[in-house]
C-alpha cells in the first residue's frame, strides 16, 4: 500500500485523541464527553472535525504535562436535519475545557466559517473558563471570539448549549447568542464564583442556586430553554432548527406541512365576558394556529407574556401575546426586554410577526420607575418600529395606552390590525378616563357614585369599541372571533412578498 507509514502515523494520532478514562470522567459527573454530544446532536455521520492537531504552545505554569490534541474543544461542521452547521463542544474532561490561544482560534474560526457561508452556529459549552496558564492570551481568544459573535450577529443564527460551568467572562459568548439552552442540574453561568462573592459580600450561595438553570431561566431571563438531560435539550435545539432559517437571506420556512383546517369553535368559549377576568392566552394560540406547533421561548420568563414560534397553514411566524392570567398582561421591564429581543430575532431572519394583544398598558409604580421601564419599555416600540418583516396585530380585549402603540398601532407600522367586536381601544381604560376628565363634576356632584357609573358606561358604550378606531382607518378589520384562523392566513399570504427597505445610516442607536 503506498503511503502505508504515513496512513498508519494519522491513524494512531487519531485514535490517541480520545481517552476512555477521561471520557468516564464526565460521566461520573453525570455529563455526556464533548464527542457523544456532536454525535447526539447531529445527523448520523454527518460531522467532519476540523483542527484535531491543534496543541497549546504554552508551557507555563505546568501547561507543559498537560498539553491535548485538539486543545480541549472538538471544532467542525455537520448537519441537522440536512442542514449543514459549524459547531464547536468544549472537552471539560481536558484542563476544564478551559479556553487558550488556539483553543480561543478554533472557536474563532467556527463562526467566522459559520458566518460566511451563512451557517448556523452552535457552541456546546462545559468549560471552567479563561486558561488561567495562558494568561492575557487566554483573554485575547475570548475577545477575538465575542467580536466574531457580533459580526456574525443577524446573519447566522447562534445557538449556546450550557451543559457543565460557564465562568466568569465565558458567559459572554452564550450571553451574545440568539438563544441559550440550558440542562438542569449540570449547567452553570456565573460572572464570579461562589467563592469570590463570599469574600466580596459575605453572601452565601451555591453554584446552582447563583447560576443555574432555574435562576436563569426564571429570574435573569438569560436562558431561553431549559431541559432536563442532555438528550432532551439537544432535541430542544434540533426542534428550534424546524423553525428558523440558515441566515439572514433566506425567507422564512413557508408552507412546510400545510393545513388550512378550519378550527375556532372552542374560541369564543375562552374568554370571560367580564373584562377584569383573566384567561390563558396559549389556549387562544391552540385554537388559532396549526395544532401543536406552538415552541414557546422563554417559557418561565416574564410570563405575562407570551412569545414564541409557530406555524400558521404551514407557515412559520412569531408570536407575541400577552398573557391576561398573568398581571392582566401588563408590559413590565422584564416582558419588554423579552418582547424586544423576540421582536429582533424575528426581524433578522425574516420571520413574520403576529402579536394577540390584551392589556391594560404598562405596569406603573416606583419599583418599575426607578429600574427604568421607560428605557425599557422603549426597546420594545424601537423593536417594532424597526422591524420590516411583515407585522399583524390582532386586538383581542383591551389595547390601552403605551401597549396599543407598542403592540397595535398602524402608525407605528403594523401592517394589519385586526380586532375582536369585544375589544377596547384607548388612552385608558374607562373607570381611570373618568377619575381624570370628570374630576370636578365628580366633586361637584351630590351623587358622585351614580355620576361615576353613568360615565363609565358612556366612554365603554361609545368611546372605547372598536368601531371608533374602525372609522378612523385604524383598525383594518373587526372580524368574529371564530374566523381568526382563516382572517390570519389569508393576512399572513397577502403580506408574504411585502419588502421594505432600510434607512442608510450606521446604524441605529437604540435604547439598550
Ligand atoms: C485552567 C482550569 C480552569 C481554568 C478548571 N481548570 N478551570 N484550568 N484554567 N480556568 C482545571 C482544573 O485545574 C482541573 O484540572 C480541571 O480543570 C477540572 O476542574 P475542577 O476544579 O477539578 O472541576 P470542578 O470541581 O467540577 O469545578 C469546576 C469549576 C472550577 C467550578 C469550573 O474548575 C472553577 O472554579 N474553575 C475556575 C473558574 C473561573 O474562575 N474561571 C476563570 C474566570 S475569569 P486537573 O488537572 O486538576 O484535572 C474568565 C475571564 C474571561 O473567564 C474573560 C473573557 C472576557
Amino acid at each position: 500500500m503506498k503511503f502505508k507509514k504515513e496512513i498508519e502515523k494519522l491513524n494512531n494520532t487519531l485514535s490517541n485523541i480520545d481517552d476512555s478514562n477521561l471520557i468516564e470522567k464526565q460521566h461520573q459527573k453525570g455529563k455526556l464527553g464533548a464527542r457523544e454530544r456532536i454525535s447526539l446532536i447531529l445527523d448520523e455521520n454527518s460531522f467532519t472535525e476540523l483542527d484535531a492537531f491543534i496543541e497549546s504552545r504554552f508551557s507555563s505554569l505546568d501547561l507543559d504535562k498537560k498539553r491535548f490534541l485538539g486543545d480541549s474543544v472538538i471544532t467542525g461542521f455537520g448537519k441537522i436535519n440536512g442542514r449543514t452547521v459549524y459547531l464547536y463542544s468544549q472537552d471539560f474532561s481536558k484542563m476544564g475545557g478551559s479556553l487558550g490561544e488556539m483553543h480561543g482560534k478554533k472557536i474563532t474560526k467556527i463562526i467566522e466559517l459559520g458566518r460566511k457561508t451563512g451557517c448556523p452556529v452552535i457552541g456546546i459549552i462545559d468549560s471552567g473558563g479563561a486558561r488561567i496558564q495562558e494568561g492575557v492570551s487566554s483573554l485575547d481568544g475570548y475577545a477575538s471570539i465575542f467580536r466574531s459573535m457580533v459580526k456574525a450577529s443577524g446573519v447566522v443564527p447562534q445557538i449556546s448549549i450550557m451543559v457543565g460551568p460557564s465562568a466568569g467572562g465565558a458567559c459572554y459568548a452564550p450571553g451574545l447568542s440568539d438563544f441559550i439552552f440550558m440542562t438542569e442540574g449540570i449547567s452553570q453561568m456565573y460572572i464570579t464564583g461562589p467563592e469570590v462573592i463570599k469574600r466580596v459580600t459575605g453572601e452565601d450561595v451555591t453554584f446552582e442556586g447563583l447560576g443555574g438553570a432555574t435562576v436563569h431561566s426564571t429570574k435573569s431571563g438569560c436562558a431561553h430553554f431549559v431541559y432536563e438531560n442532555e438528550q432532551d435539550c439537544f432535541n430542544g435545539v434540533k426542534n428550534l432548527f424546524s423553525y428558523i432559517p440558515q441566515n439572514n437571506t433566506e425567507d422564512s420556512i413557508v408552507n412546510q406541512e400545510s393545513s388550512e383546517e378550519v378550527k375556532n369553535d372552542n374560541i369564543l368559549e375562552i374568554i370571560p365576558e367580564e373584562q377584569e377576568k383573566g384567561y390563558d392566552i396559549k389556549a387562544i394560540i391552540k385554537e388559532v394556529f396549526d395544532d401543536d406547533t406552538f415552541f414557546e421561548v422563554h417559557a418561565k420568563f416574564a410570563i405575562n407574556v407570551v412569545v414564541g414560534f409557530a406555524r400558521l397553514n404551514g407557515s412559520v411566524v412569531g408570536i407575541v401575546g400577552n398573557q391576561p392570567k398573568s398581571m392582566a398582561g401588563v408590559l413590565d421591564i422584564d416582558s419588554s426586554d423579552k418582547i424586544a429581543r423576540f421582536v429582533r430575532f424575528c426581524d433578522a431572519f425574516n420571520i413574520p410577526l403576529i402579536n394577540l394583544v390584551d392589556t391594560p398598558g404598562y405596569l406603573p409604580g416606583t419599583n418599575q420607575e426607578y429600574q427604568g421601564i421607560i428605557r425599557h419599555g422603549a426597546k420594545v416600540l424601537y423593536a417594532y418600529a424597526e422591524a420590516t418583516v411583515p407585522k399583524i396585530s390582532l386586538i383581542l380585549r383591551k389595547a390601552f395606552g403605551g401597549a396599543y402603540i407598542a403592540l397595535a398601532s398602524r402608525d407605528l407600522g403594523y401592517d394589519c390590525v385586526i380586532a375582536w367586536p369585544c375589544a377596547q381601544i384607548a388612552v385608558m381604560g374607562a373607570e381611570q378616563a373618568v377619575k381624570i376628565i370628570f374630576k370636578k363634576q365628580l366633586l361637584e356632584s351630590k351623587n358622585p357614585a351614580k355620576l361615576e357609573k353613568e360615565k363609565i358606561q358612556e366612554i365603554k358604550d361609545g368611546f372605547l369599541d372598536p368601531f371608533c378606531a374602525a372609522k378612523l382607518g385604524q383598525i383594518d378589520m373587526i372580524i368574529d372571533p371564530r374566523e381568526t384562523r382563516s382572517v390570519l392566513i389569508r393576512s399572513l399570504e397577502s403580506l408574504a412578498t411585502k419588502r421594505e427597505g432600510l434607512i442608510t445610516r450606521k446604524h441605529g442607536s437604540m435604547p439598550l
